[in-house]
């Protein structure tokens, strides 16, 4: 008790009223009892010594939550419950715990996280994120509560919340503190809002003979996704996991499900299956039968690109590409290791021409040709982010989701291919392609790139590409700024944390999120190389994300200033002073 505070005597706080202590502590006398709390409204910072306690309930004046003035508890769950002190009073004197009772900090920081995802109230979220990350817990870790939540907690199952959370917990080491905040404040509200009035989701049984052979599995799966049956496909899903399928294994089962029928859901699904698997190194073992079965409902009512007007008309794309994938089938596919056997300029300007048939065929034959699956998957991204490149601004606003979802399919594609070598996953690349060309009237008449000229001797401060994003339809200065800022040696880490600031500090929209992850996951293979070629495709991945965050932004920036508002609380600044 030696740290412990002196508060005067309890006939003085009676007659003198609220009592400010050290430690921002206010002690009460009330219905013949001493009660300390924190001063600080946990709403908004407001002191509470001016507030109203009256039958035990204290007020808080400035939006008025209620406070249980014994515990600290609120019956306005928006503004957080208020921590209160231990005290005792000796020989009429009081002395305060200054250390609150909430004990354990962390776990009420995780509690509040919970508690907050639940009831979807940004705020309390906020203050969560902020409490673990300055109490030093592992920021993926903190992702991780609302992935587990969020698969179980969704009927509906893997959306665009969770797509959301798993991509920022991917970009996290791309971005300095405040960007780390809000990008875990961006996912787990995002993941918060899309389970909100929905219901928990309950797992069937496995199989209860696991001796099923895993091949048959597989192809009882894929039979089941054909009829849109998805409690079967659940449930044998479930069993291949019992039975020990390992990741690659069940990540090559479900995929082939979803490349069963073209470019599903306008390549969504295998973009949220692609993040569904990434997001299985964030969450224990025993979550994986959670998040894994969260992809299923989603292939109940997916559209099958084969049976829109646009791809059977006026040229046919189905055709050829099933025949192609039926001769890929009888002569096989490589894993493909040999990338020499294809010039990756050539086969970029063949994926951006107009002759949809004479692509199917050069893909067919590099991969006859034992061409790496992954190196094509890869052009076939970089050629998707040209589009965006050279995406027109008088096109339909709403078509910057068309070139969206192609170049977010593509690297979906990619990254499975990487993920699993199975010959089935190359119908991927095509559709990919396939989605390339009927994009092409978007980039018609195309975008210039910008020019190399005005590079200047020092590269300009990051900080002025924020500046040109406060206006909207940037899309032609901010892309200049950027190729000035590269041609003046400018470091491409702080431009992708700056361009993280530009996503981050928007109400931004779902593809938007999608936008930045994948063309820093791109942008990173392709730095991994050297040589014109890989440089050019750097260049073009970052003019694709810039152009498209500028066309997307300014926005009222509602979600950001929530987080800001956490931080300042955090560090004990006084908001309600302000004008
Ligand atoms: S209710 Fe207290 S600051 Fe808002």
């Amino acid at each position: 008790m030696n740290d412990w505070i002196q508060a005067g005597t309890v006939d003085e706080l009676r007659d003198q009223g609220p009592k400010l202590i050290k430690g921002g502590i206010v002690v009460f006398y009330h219905e013949d009892e001493v009660h300390a709390l924190d001063n600080r409204c946990p709403h908004l910072g407001f002191p509470l010594h001016m507030g109203s306690l009256c039958n035990g309930i204290l007020t808080c004046h400035w939006h008025h939550a209620r406070f249980d003035v014994c515990s600290g508890g609120t019956l306005d769950p928006w503004a957080d419950d208020v921590p209160v002190h231990e005290l005792t009073v000796q020989d009429g004197v009081i002395w305060v715990n200054p250390l609150s009772r909430n004990g354990n900090q962390v776990q009420l920081y995780k509690d509040r996280l919970r508690n907050g995802i639940e009831q979807n109230i940004g705020l309390v979220i906020a203050k969560a994120i902020v409490g673990l990350m300055e109490a030093g817990v592992p920021e993926t870790e903190i992702a991780a509560i609302g992935i587990e939540f969020g698969v179980k907690q969704r009927r509906q199952g893997w959306g665009s919340g969770l797509t959301i959370l798993t991509a920022m917990a991917n970009i996290l080491p791309k971005l300095d503190k405040q960007g780390r905040i809000l990008a875990l404040f961006q996912g787990l509200l995002h993941t918060a809002r899309d389970s909100a009035g929905s219901g928990t989701r309950f797992l069937l049984d496995p199989l209860p003979d696991t001796t099923v052979s895993e091949e048959r599995l597989t192809q009882w799966y894929r039979e089941c996704i054909e009829v849109r049956d998805t409690r079967g496909a659940e449930r044998l899903l479930l069993t291949a996991m019992q039975a020990g399928a390992d990741e690659m294994r069940l990540f090559t089962m479900m995929s082939m499900a979803v490349t069963d029928h073209f470019y599903i859901n306008g390549g969504h699904t295998l973009d949220f299956h692609n993040k569904a698997f990434e997001s299985l190194k964030y969450v224990g073992e025993e979550q994986r039968k959670y998040v894994l079965a969260s992809l299923v409902p989603m292939l109940g009512d997916a559209s099958r690109s084969e049976e829109l007007h646009s791809w059977q008309s006026p040229v046919n794309l189905v055709q050829p590409l099933t025949e192609a994938f039926e001769e890929l089938s009888v002569k096989g596919v490589s894993s493909g290791d040999v990338g020499s056997c294809i010039d990756d300029g050539e086969l970029l300007q063949t994926l951006l021409g107009d002759d949809p048939l004479r692509t199917v065929r050069v893909l067919k034959e590099a991969l006859l040709g034992g061409a790496s699956p992954v190196r094509l998957a890869q052009i076939a991204a970089l050629a998707a982010a040209e589009r965006v490149v050279r995406f027109h601004t008088q096109n339909d606003f709403g078509d910057w989701i068309a070139v969206l979802h192609t170049f977010t399919h593509a690297h979906a594609v990619h990254e499975g291919l990487i993920r699993s070598s199975n010959p089935w996953l190359v119908r991927g690349i095509f559709h990919t392609a396939a989605a390339i060309y009927l994009d092409r009237f978007l980039n018609i008449p195309a975008a210039p790139r910008p020019a190399a000229s005005g590079a200047a001797e020092e590269a300009p401060q990051p900080a002025e590409l924020l500046e040109i994003l406060d206006k909207q339809q940037q899309v032609a200065p901010a892309a200049a700024w950027v190729i000035r800022y590269l041609r003046s040696g400018g470091k491409p880490e702080p431009l992708f944390n700056i361009l993280g600031h530009a996503l981050l500090r928007e109400d931004a929209e779902f593809h938007s999120f999608q936008m930045y992850e994948a063309a820093v996951a791109e942008y990173d293979r392709w730095a991994s190389e050297s040589g014109p070629f890989a440089e050019k495709a750097c260049e073009t991945l970052i003019l694709a994300v810039t152009r498209y965050l500028a066309a997307h932004a300014p926005t009222s920036r509602e979600r950001p200033h929530t987080a800001k508002i956490a931080w300042r609380l955090h560090r004990g600044e006084k908001l309600f002073e302000e004008a």
